[in-house]
């Protein structure tokens, strides 16, 4: 087969040589960078590329690819909400994605995000820095098997992180529009409302479509409780950042862990040098005692970056071979 990868990192490099040992015939050229109009000719005369970046691919990227050549596209991630698909397949490209490379990564991410804000960490943390090693009233926590956790969103990630809150004791509540009998044992479903309205610690893992930009804003806030955690490990763009940040600041809800943020893909994965300025809101959530913050690396574990490679090799070998994609998304 003859694949260009782009946005290969040193790890990935080891994987590609193992890969490529095992498969000598194969041509595989790559780069670091991620695919943007600028490089993508390098991929020219190649049949499949493959990527893993959250910067978009529009419709005249895909445009160019396939007249360079390209059929297939393989996404090391499981989320196809920067790639325009219609125009995929207008151009005669497929793309598949990678749904399942840890689900319990993410996870177990969010788990460790809302235990942070439970235990009040944070808080204490800053407090010690100051010299300051007191408790204090406010500071008294809630334990986890007496919260209500909600997750928004029941595929292969929601159903991993009830099963873990459930484990742990938790009532869990779960909002999915597909009612799954198998989720049972861990939690009970319920409609969105009451979810955002019951939960102690509300998890989303839900992809991103256009209907539901902004599903976490000023409406949604006001209705969750005072001190609820909101998490969110799944887009940027399914929370209001201006709406959060008043509710954090007004105690309308009591903390937020993220790992994705509105604008990421312009400054996650990159350091403040190489960012230039970063937006006011960055900076006001970063300082924020009540809020927990990481770079988009919640699948950032051995196993997931792993499984992330070697299936969307074998998904390409698969499909250039004339066989279907394993996880066609388009
Ligand atoms: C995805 O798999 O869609 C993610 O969000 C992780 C990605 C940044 C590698």
């Amino acid at each position: 087969m003859k694949a260009y990868l782009f946005g290969v990192t040193p790890v990935e490099e080891a994987f590609l040589k193992e890969w490529q040992d095992q498969h000598p015939d194969d041509e595989i050229s790559y780069t670091h960078s991620p695919l943007t109009a600028d490089n993508l000719e390098l991929a020219k005369g190649f049949e499949a590329v493959s990527t893993q970046q959250a910067e978009p691919l529009t419709a005249s990227d895909l445009e160019h690819l396939a007249a360079g050549g390209i059929k297939h596209l393989a996404l090391r991630k499981v989320g196809a909400d920067n790639i325009d698909l219609e125009a995929a397949a207008k151009y005669g490209i497929t793309v598949a994605n990678v749904p399942a490379y840890s689900p319990r990564a993410i996870a177990e991410n969010g788990l460790t995000g809302a235990m942070y804000l439970l235990r009040k960490w944070g808080y204490y943390h800053r407090k010690m820095r100051r010299g300051d090693f007191t408790r204090s009233t406010e500071l008294m926590s809630d334990e986890i098997f007496n919260q209500t956790v909600g997750i928004v969103g029941l595929g292969r990630i929601g159903a991993a992180a009830a099963e873990m809150y459930h484990a742990l004791g938790a009532r869990v509540i779960g909002y999915d529009p597909v009612y799954n009998a198998s989720l049972e044992p861990f939690l009970d479903f319920v409609d969105f409302e009451t979810l955002i309205k019951e939960s102690d610690i509300v998890q989303v893992h839900i992809p991103l479509t256009p209907e539901n930009k902004g599903m976490f804003s000023a409406n949604e806030f006001a209705k969750m409780k005072d001190d609820a955690i909101l998490v969110n490990q799944s887009r940027g763009e399914l929370v209001d950042t201006a709406a959060l940040i008043v509710a954090l600041k007004y105690h309308e809800i009591g903390g937020a862990a993220l790992d994705v943020l509105e604008g990421e893909e312009k400054i996650f994965g990159r350091k403040f040098e190489d960012v230039g300025s970063l937006p006011d809101e960055y900076t006001e959530l970063i300082n924020l005692p009540n809020v927990v913050m990481s770079p988009h690396s919640a699948y950032y574990t051995k196993m997931a970056v792993k499984n992330m490679f070697f299936q969307s090799m074998t998904d390409i070998e698969w499909t250039l071979s004339g066989k279907k994609a394993f996880f066609k998304v388009n």
